[in-house]
């Protein structure tokens, strides 16, 4: 299995391997795998290899089946929390020690989409935040900060266990490195995240607990 990284980040070690043909996996997984098509199965079993190559990389069982939980996240074994994310041919896991923080990871394409996303994923602030830049500037960062709450959305939805919106947290600045996220008190979470580019990619990473 070859690696396209390994890196050790502010929530946990993130590791990325190659999309590729093997349909290979602990029986558990395989099972999994084939209910879906072709391509989701290899972006699945490539996903359950990366979170191992990570778990291994920190002391933890690196043959372990890893699960997936009734609404799709993955279910590392007692002591670990994980996330995956795919994009195209590369699948990427985020694993770190259970200290009662959840996480998340996205993986997204750098480069500016044709489609612009912006008034699905940026609220009124933050599209304001960003409205003087120029148009390449500004939807790079649009696909910044989609990463950043995929990442978000990863990591609070085992406490909240409903779809939340893009418009329900926000940045407090898209154009700011920091990347400090602003969400519902009412929620009772406190939410981190970072980004960071990575070659071609934004990856992202959030972490989350109750207050
Ligand atoms: C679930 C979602 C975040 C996945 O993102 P994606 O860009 O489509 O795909 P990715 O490859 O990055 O991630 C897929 C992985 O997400 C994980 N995932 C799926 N549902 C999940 C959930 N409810 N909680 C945590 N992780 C989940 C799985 O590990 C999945 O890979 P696997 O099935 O192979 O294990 C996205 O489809 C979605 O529904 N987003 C809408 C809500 C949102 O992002 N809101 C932002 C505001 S907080």
């Amino acid at each position: 299995m070859t690696r396209a990284f390994a890196l050790d980040l502010a929530h946990g070690r993130a590791v990325a391997v190659a999309i590729d043909d093997a349909d290979v996996g602990p029986p558990d997984e395989l099972v999994v795998a084939r209910q879906f098509g072709p391509a989701r199965a290899r972006e699945f079993l490539a996903g359950r290899r990366a979170l191992r190559a990570a778990l291994a990389d920190l002391g933890g069982d690196g043959a372990v089946a890893i699960g997936r939980g009734p609404r799709g996240a993955p279910v590392l074994p007692a002591g670990w929390v994980g996330s995956v994310s795919h994009k195209r041919d590369l699948a990427a896991g985020l694993v770190t020690a259970d200290r009662g923080w959840t996480v998340g990871l996205d993986l997204e394409a750098r480069a500016p989409r044709p489609i612009d996303i912006a008034r699905r994923v940026l609220t009124a602030g933050e599209a304001a935040a960003v409205a003087a830049l120029d148009d390449d500037a500004r939807r790079r960062l649009v696909v910044r900060t989609f990463a950043i709450k995929e990442a978000v959305y990863k990591a609070i939805d085992p406490h909240l266990g409903r779809y939340v919106g893009f418009h329900e947290v926000a940045l407090r600045d898209p154009r700011d490195e920091a990347a400090i996220l602003e969400v519902p008190d009412a929620w009772g979470l406190e939410v981190e995240v970072t980004c960071q580019a990575h070659g071609d990619h934004w990856l992202a990473t959030a972490r989350a607990r109750r207050r």
